[in-house]
């Protein structure tokens, strides 16, 4: 008999996260209450901010605790339901667990995923949801770019951030990239159109940058926190805006995470540096559709692409989330649980 499959945190990380923290169990398959729904889940997606959600210590969102099963982003189709806004063969996304099924009664944050179909359903998580969004409204609400300004981009070949460098094109910013590997800095430039691209692994950061950003920074779109953010401070231009997306450089310090000494370069420069929580803007319906529409469009001009990665199997789910800390991810990295329903089968 067909059993749910799960992945218990049992214990904290200490520094980086490992396949040590996790515990595999099984259980049976949950069977749906009133006004709930039972989803398989397709895909789990894997995220930096699983080790800020494995700490002792909250971050935006409460801790895991020790023993439950670990929080993830994933996206799942229904096979049975007593609630009308749910039916059977509905995709949907949400936090939900590292496990084959889940229960939702549709409070939280979930979502019925209606793409353009002419979107594979893993263009959910490449273009949309808490990835390319991200992207989007910390550059558009935050960033507020102009045409011909200087935006560095931290953590730029990975999920977030490589949308993040074409969105600033898109913008008609010059844009400098900052990646950690010759080949995702080549990648940047000639795929993504980066004006340059910075491998923070080699020489001196804060010597390459300023090579590359002879006029100045007038935006940072931050995935990586630490000294990637104090290079940049250095340069920053009067009324520059920054953008803190993440500190992923800095997740595995939960004593001392390394704050930058030159942060009062903001006060001389008349400067914005603003966190943001992606999650915050679905409040806003409006906007949220408006962003959907102007990726949609974007990534169909031709002008927006995305890469993912997948790993097979939910049994080696602890093992590829080390990869987003190492940066052996190449693009947003999936795990697959299960097969994708047919699309005659979707709603
Ligand atoms: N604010 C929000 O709402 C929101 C939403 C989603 C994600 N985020 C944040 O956005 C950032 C990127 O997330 P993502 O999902 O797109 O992951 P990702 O960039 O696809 O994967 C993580 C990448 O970070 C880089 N990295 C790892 N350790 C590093 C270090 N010590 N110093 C510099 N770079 C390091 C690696 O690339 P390299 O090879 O270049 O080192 C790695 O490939 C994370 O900080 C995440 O927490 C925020």
């Amino acid at each position: 008999m067909a059993k749910n499959r799960q992945w218990h945190l049992t214990s904290r990380p200490t520094g980086e996260l490992s396949a040590g923290n996790f515990e595999l169990r099984e259980s049976a398959i949950p069977e749906p209450g009133n006004k709930q729904f039972l989803i398989r889940t397709i895909y789990l997606s894997l995220d930096p901010t699983h080790r800020l959600w494995a700490r002792e210590k909250a971050s935006y969102m409460p801790s895991v605790k020790l023993g439950d099963v670990m929080r993830g982003f994933t996206m799942g189709v229904v096979e049975k339901s007593n609630h009308p806004g749910y039916p059977v063969g509905a995709i949907v996304t949400g936090v939900f667990g590292w496990e084959d099924y889940s229960i939702s009664d549709g409070s939280g944050i979930v979502a019925l995923v209606d793409m353009d179909p002419r979107l594979p359903l893993t263009a959910r998580f490449g273009l949309f949801e808490h990835i390319g969004l991200a992207a989007y409204f910390g550059i558009l609400d935050i960033l507020h770019p102009k045409p011909g300004e200087t935006m560095v981009v931290s953590g730029a070949a990975g999920a977030v951030g490589s949308i993040a460098v074409q969105i600033g094109k898109i913008m008609s910013c010059r844009v400098v990239a900052v990646a950690g590997s010759d080949e995702k800095c080549a990648w940047l430039k000639d795929e993504l159109g980066a004006d340059a691209a910075v491998n923070y692994k080699k020489g001196s950061l804060k010597a390459s940058l300023r090579a590359a950003c002879p006029k100045g920074v007038d935006t940072f779109f931050d995935n990586v926190g630490g000294e990637c953010l104090e290079a940049v401070l250095d340069l920053i231009n009067m009324k520059a805006r920054i953008a803190m997306c993440g500190a992923i450089s800095q997740y595995g310090n939960d004593e001392k995470p390394y704050a930058p000494p030159n942060i009062y370069n903001l006060l001389n420069k008349r400067a914005k540096l603003e966190g943001f929580i992606v999650l915050d803007y679905a409040a806003d319906q409006r906007w949220w559709a408006k962003a959907h529409d102007d990726m949609t469009q974007w990534h169909i001009q031709g002008r927006m692409k995305y890469r993912i990665e997948t790993v097979d199997g939910l049994e080696n789910a602890p093992q590829a989330v080390t990869k987003l800390f190492q940066g052996t991810n190449t693009g947003k990295l999936l795990v697959k649980v299960s097969d994708e329903p047919p699309a005659s089968a979707r709603l």
